[in-house]
């Protein structure tokens, strides 16, 4: 038992832990040991920020590998070189970042294979070498000798130099490159870029980018340690066989933000041409990621709680742009791959087969037992079942037999006595048996074709977590029976036994009730009490502000844990009314049950006296409103999945909940989108906390102009059903990736939404409601339905309008959607 419930309580700890200083006023009945714990940490945790050196570092200079490590910075400050610690065990990458934004992101690294361990150097010598050596004076970078260097400099532009006395450049990281390039970075012929393995593991990944000499760009998967290169998923189209000069000379990244491919007559072909112009003052990076796409990302240059954001990225499809027949693909073998709503792929394990390293799900999938053709007296039926996966397939390659004509039934059965036979493919009538392991794997909806995998009677009744578990029982039956055998001998080993397990059950207490005795309030609905000293601390004095809303003011906050550093955003609410103080634990502790993947978490709170503060998760990607009205327009296929997310999530809210929770403010404003670009409601449950004893009517118009149902001007009650009003103009406006109200339109009708789309539909001139979206004009269908959801949703009457789970429902186009009447009965509402 324990090892399982520790785990449950260390993770939020692990999330919630302030930096030390903080820690300790919150838990001040944590023991000794605890106290010792964190006194090694107040070492290793990096208190000043490090000072830095910007002029030409010249020979003789060095940079030491520790938390507070100096660092060699560009004259702007905007890059510096130096090192960085990489994960807990205090190693570090040489490399070059990005300085002046919270994330310091990397866009360079020396030793991504090879991490320094603390204490390691890199030195400049007064001979002029440049190399970088771990404690023991060992060799770690680079591989050949840089020599004749008479000074280095780090660059504005991120390059970083070693030049001679005649400033020709010795070595350069952009001619070095690792998985970045930067504006005015140039790829010539032949060089390359290689992808980390995860986020946070610098070593080499699966995927390269090279600049091929018949002068295209190719995205290829390789194989490691050899790097042996199989077919690109990704080739551009500059190459001309017939005529070499109009294929391309060099991969040019321009100031601008733009990628180019110079061909060789000098002419420009630009790949990110589907972007609109890239904005000014941003920084720019373009990554081959760790998932294999090659993405241009932008960073506002004063910006404050952003991040970076994808404005171009190839391939389109990485789960089908990989063919070929060796190698595992984009997912690894016995895998399937799927995109999420920001073409980005998703791996899973087929059934039956689980990550060959969890930490690293692009690695593979093992069998989880294999299976045997020695069956005894059992029926393979009696052992065996089989599991359809839909839409999911593989290129032809892996196929040992193919049976046709023949139905599902039978191919399933086929595959059920075929003692060799772990998948089958049925599709239109024809039967595959597949080798193993399998490779590329796909699922897609578009796709008809279904999968049917084999798996022990075991396997398939059980979920992976029960699996993990069952483990951990194993490990109890054995202690028990120790115990009992131990039972069985004399009184005198009994007693022997009996203290020795009182020493080890005290000894583990003590190990786990470290951690546990700090947080007795997690354990009460996963919610966490700060003191309001702790959050000024982790907000440093509530500085850098990232939201304002109806309820206050939201400020970015830092939390640093043992492992890592996680952002929080903490919500200091100032309109709490007075007799709302037993309300505002109430409605907390309501929020915190809410469990749903498109609902923003809560983790924590803060309520003493007037400061009342809520403490939620941070979410990187920004509003809905940005994305929607931002630089540039997001796919539809993101924006239908964000609103189908969006409506999963109110569905829940109204209908899921154990007490039902109006949100009253649905607008994109309050949608934020997580690292995947999933949308998350945020600002959900506090509609009570401002109203204290007024009911849910009128008085205070709770919302926002534009997107508040007309029952709010009116003596009727208010329910779920503003919500649904407020979805449908959030609706219009993800189609349309234009705001509800726009003034400065020049057509008048076009100046209401809401008006303006019922206009369009009305008159069957839908078309003109998405302008030059491409990708929306070819859906015209999809367009008009949820045209049509959205027209139920604005209904005046809110008896008319659907309940969220029935606009889900249409959505999904599960029922079918009946043709709306005119929304407004009297006059518009604003
Ligand atoms: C760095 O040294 C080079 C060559 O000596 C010189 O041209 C350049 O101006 C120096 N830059 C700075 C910032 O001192
Ligand atoms: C990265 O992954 C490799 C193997 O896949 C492993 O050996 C290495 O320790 C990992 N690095 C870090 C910093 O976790
Ligand atoms: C960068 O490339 C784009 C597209 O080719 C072009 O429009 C722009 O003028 C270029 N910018 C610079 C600074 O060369
Ligand atoms: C972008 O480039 C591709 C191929 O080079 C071309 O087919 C496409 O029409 C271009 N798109 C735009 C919007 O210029």
């Amino acid at each position: 038992m324990a090892p399982k419930n520790f785990s449950i309580y260390v993770r939020p700890l692990v999330t919630l832990l302030y930096k030390p200083t903080v820690l300790f006023r919150l838990c001040p009945k944590m023991d000794f040991s605890v106290l010792h714990l964190l006194g090694l940490y107040l070492v290793i945790e990096p208190f000043f920020v490090a000072a830095a050196q910007t002029a030409n570092i010249s020979l003789g200079s060095s940079l030491t590998a520790s938390d507070n490590s100096l660092s060699w910075q560009s004259p702007s400050g905007a890059f510096a070189f130096g090192f960085r610690g990489i994960g807990d065990q205090e190693l570090f990458l040489l490399a070059i970042w990005y300085d002046k934004i919270p994330e310091k992101t990397l866009v360079w690294y020396a030793n991504g294979d090879n991490p320094a361990p603390i204490g390691s150097k890199v030195e400049l010598t007064k001979d002029g070498h440049f190399r970088l050596t771990g404690p023991r004076g060992e060799e770690i970078w680079p591989q050949s000798v840089i020599s004749g260097v008479a000074y280095a400099a780090m660059l504005d532009t991120g390059n970083f130099v070693l030049a001679n006395q005649n400033s020709v450049p010795l070595w350069q990281s952009f001619k070095n490159p690792i998985d970045t390039i930067l504006p005015t970075q140039v790829l010539e012929i032949g060089e390359k870029l290689s992808s980390r393995q995860t986020a946070s593991n610098y070593s080499k990944g699966k995927f390269q980018l090279q600049f091929k000499p018949a002068g295209t760009l190719e995205l290829y998967l390789i194989a490691l340690p050899t790097e042996q290169a199989y077919s690109a998923y990704y080739k551009s189209n500059t190459s001309d066989a017939a005529d070499k000069m109009n294929s391309g000379n060099q991969l040019v990244f321009n100031e601008s933000g733009h990628i180019n491919v110079v061909l060789r007559n000098g002419n420009i072909v630009t790949l990110t041409n589907k972007t609109a112009s890239p904005p000014r003052d941003y920084y720019y990076r373009a990554t081959l990621d760790y998932d294999g796409l090659f993405t241009l990302y932008a960073y506002p240059k004063n910006g404050s709680g952003t991040s970076w954001s994808s404005l171009w990225s190839i391939p389109e499809n990485i789960c089908f742009d990989s063919t070929g027949n060796e190698g595992g693909g984009p997912c690894g073998y016995n895998s399937y791959c799927k995109l999420d709503a920001n073409t980005r792929p998703i791996c899973e394990c087929l059934p039956g087969f689980s990550a060959l390293d969890p930490e690293y799900k692009l690695r593979g999938c093992k069998q989880h037992r294999m299976h045997s053709c020695e069956l005894g007296d059992s029926k393979p039926q009696d052992v065996y079942v089989m599991h359809e996966l839909p839409n999911t397939f593989w290129p032809s390659s892996s196929n040992y037999e193919e049976l046709q004509p023949l139905n599902e039934d039978d191919c399933s059965r086929f595959c059920l006595d075929d003692c060799n036979c772990v998948v089958a493919v049925i599709k239109a009538g024809t039967c595959w048996k597949k080798k193993l392991p399998l490779s590329n794997g796909r699922q897609d909806w578009n796709e008809y074709g279904k999968a049917l995998i084999k798996l022990p009677k075991s396997d398939a009744f059980e979920s992976p977590a029960s699996r993990d578990s069952n483990t951990e029982k194993k490990d109890q039956k054995t202690v028990i029976l120790v115990g009992a055998l131990l039972l069985g001998s004399s009184v005198f080993l009994n007693f022997l036994f009996v203290a020795a397990i009182a020493l080890l059950v005290f000894y583990t207490y003590r190990k786990t009730h470290r951690v546990i005795t700090s947080t007795s309030s997690i354990m009460e609905a996963n919610l966490r009490a700060f003191t309001y000293k702790e959050l000024e601390e982790a907000t440093d004095g509530f500085r850098e502000e990232v939201g304002r809303g109806a309820f206050g003011t939201v400020y970015k906050g830092i939390i640093s844990s043992l492992s890592s550093t996680n952002y929080v955003a903490i919500k200091k609410l100032d309109k709490v009314a007075q007799q709302g103080e037993k309300e505002f634990k109430t409605e907390a502790s309501a929020i915190a049950k809410t469990h749903h993947k498109n609902l923003v978490r809560l983790l924590g709170l803060c309520d003493e006296g007037a400061n009342k503060l809520l403490v939620y998760e941070f979410m990187r990607n920004g509003t809905l409103a940005s994305y929607l009205f931002g630089i540039s327009r997001p796919d539809w296929n993101k924006r239908i999945q964000i609103a189908f997310g969006i409506a999963r999530g109110l569905m829940y809210l109204h209908d899921e909940c154990s007490t039902q929770i109006i949100h009253c403010d649905i607008k994109p404003q309050n949608i934020l989108l997580d690292d995947s670009f999933t949308a998350r409601i945020s600002d959900f449950g506090l509609a009570k906390l401002l109203l204290s004893d007024q009911t849910l009517t009128h008085t205070v118009i709770r919302g926002t102009r534009g997107y508040v149902a007309p029952e709010w001007f009116r003596n009727t009650p208010v329910t779920a059903k503003v919500d649904v009003y407020s979805y449908g103009v959030m609706l219009l406006e993800i189609i349309c990736c234009r705001r509800s109200l726009e003034m400065e339109k020049e057509n008048e009708e076009e100046v209401i939404l809401t008006d303006w789309v019922y206009d369009c539909y009305k008159h069957r001139r839908l078309n003109k409601v998405i302008e030059d979206d491409e990708e929306a004009g070819n859906d015209m269908k999809r367009l008009e339905r949820l045209v049509m959801v959205a027209i139920w949703c604005i209904q005046e009457d809110p008896s008319l309008r659907p309940t969220m789970k029935k606009v889900t429902q249409m959505l999904e186009g599960v029922v079918d959607v009946s043709v709306p009447p005119s929304p407004s009965l009297f006059s518009s509402i604003c």
